[in-house]
């Protein structure tokens, strides 16, 4: 049956196969098990920020903080200041895209501040 599915919509569905390709190729680069949901440590005051974590950053950071297509955060505390991390979410870097009111205007100041409270602990 397959023949019968558009033209339009194959390219669509390359499209996607490549974007999966991709993904699993950089995950493989990294040389990491299968990630595993749910096992991010956390301490409950910051259960806010992993939430917005798991929502905005783990394509890229890997859901355990592991890295991917970004670098690792495990240990990003012992690397920037709470200020140079709040810095990089709001204004991005790189080809990571910022999240602040003047970037993409995905997450308030609020928000960026708890994820680099949260992040300035990983030492
Ligand atoms: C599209 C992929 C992508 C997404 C999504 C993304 N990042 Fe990044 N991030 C990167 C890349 C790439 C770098 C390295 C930037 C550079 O080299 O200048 C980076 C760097 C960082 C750094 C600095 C790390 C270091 O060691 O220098 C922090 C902190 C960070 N990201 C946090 C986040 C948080 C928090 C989110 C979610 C709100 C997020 N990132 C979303 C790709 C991404």
């Amino acid at each position: 049956m397959w023949y019968f599915v558009p033209k339009e919509h194959w390219k669509r569905m390359a499209t996607c196969a490549l974007l999966v390709a991709g993904i699993s190729f950089y995950s493989g680069c990294a040389g990491q098990a299968p990630a595993k949901p749910g096992t991010l440590q956390t301490d409950p005051r910051f259960a806010n920020a992993v939430r917005l974590y798991r929502a905005n950053c783990v394509a890229c950071h890997g859901d355990r903080l592991q890295g991917g297509v970004g670098p690792n955060l495990e240990h990003v505390g012992a690397r920037l200041t709470e200020a140079a991390i709040a810095r990089q979410i709001d204004k991005g870097g790189g080809p990571m895209p910022g999240y602040g009111p003047d970037q993409q205007g995905i997450l308030t100041r609020a928000e960026i501040d708890e994820l680099a409270a949260w992040l300035s602990t990983l030492r």
